[in-house]
């Protein structure tokens, strides 16, 4: 199993962004646009859908490729079950078929795939072969994909309320132990570092109820084009972008370089409260 190589003038641009800067770790994206893409053609919206199937495989590869470690997709929130029943069922119907269509070309490449949400809300057989494909590409060691679905950052935090409260009642944890590094511990990212980059397709300025605890210190980027129109060249201008911001989290821009000049490893134990600026 080997991850397929860029080529040509995409390797060119691939190698330009990996000299310029540092790729971010994780990126988050909230595929927006399929239903507006779809009905400015005058098409039916699952339309939209099928032709986001394509974004997808391109961005996953591409990730891969860039060395992206985790890519976390929005792929279906908790509130988009009150969309028309039939659009519903047409895009369970559609994660089945991408699941079984993607699953050979995924593990070829290394991919890891997890998923996040309340996934036993998803009919039967999508569960199924979501656990499937998750089982089959467990050992890879490439890009880790995370796909949200049925998932909405208020269901993620009330739901690991639950937990500690059941853990707290059960003598397992003390009130002073919880702190917001146990917190995340309860959450269903709990494997995942915290996304460097937020992407919004198709313009709209909003988180939607997407990882509201984890995106705390995101950088956030909105990119125009509807989701089936995000390929891999949009990709490069949101990571190029991403790399000319200064992440300060809450210090001073002077702070910032004077930390970042003595190395990454001391800078997150600065973060973590560790080290003194
Ligand atoms: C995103 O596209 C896909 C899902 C939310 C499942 P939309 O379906 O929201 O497309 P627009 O926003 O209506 O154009
Ligand atoms: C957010 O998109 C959810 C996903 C991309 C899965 P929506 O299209 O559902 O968001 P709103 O309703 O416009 O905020
Ligand atoms: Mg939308």
């Amino acid at each position: 199993m080997a991850l397929k190589k860029a080529t040509g003038k995409d390797k060119e641009l691939q190698d330009r962004l990996l000299a310029d800067g540092a790729i971010p770790q994780h990126i988050a994206i909230i595929m927006d646009g399929n239903g507006r893409w779809a009905k400015r053609r005058g098409m039916p919206r699952i339309a939209g859908h099928r032709e986001g199937v394509n974004a997808v495989r391109d961005i996953v590869e591409t990730c891969g490729q860039l060395g992206v470690k985790f890519l976390t997709l929005y792929a279906f929130s908790t509130e988009n079950w009150k969309r028309p029943g039939d659009e519903v069922s047409m895009l369970m119907r559609l994660l089945l078929k991408a699941l079984r269509d993607e699953r050979d070309r995924l593990h070829q490449n290394e991919v890891r795939l997890k998923a996040i949400g309340n996934i036993s809300a998803l009919p039967q057989d999508v569960q199924d072969e979501l656990l499937e494909a998750i089982d089959l590409m467990r050992n890879n060691t490439g890009l880790t994909l995370v796909l949200a679905l049925s998932y909405s950052g208020r269901w993620d935090i009330t739901n690991a309320v639950r937990k500690i409260h059941e853990d707290a009642t059960a003598g397992k944890i003390a009130r002073e132990q919880i702190t917001e590094e146990l917190f995340d511990t309860y959450l269903s990212t709990k494997e995942f570092p915290d996304p460097d980059l937020l992407i919004r397709t198709s313009g709209e300025l909003r988180i939607s109820n997407f990882l509201l605890w984890q995106l705390a210190y995101s950088e956030m980027y909105i990119s125009p084009d509807f989701w089936p129109d995000f390929r891999r060249k949009s990709l490069y201008k949101a990571v190029s972008e991403y790399q000319k911001r200064e992440r300060r989290f809450g210090m001073t821009s002077e702070q910032v370089r004077h930390t970042s000049s003595r190395g990454t490893k001391y800078f997150e134990r600065l973060l973590k409260g560790v080290a003194k600026p």
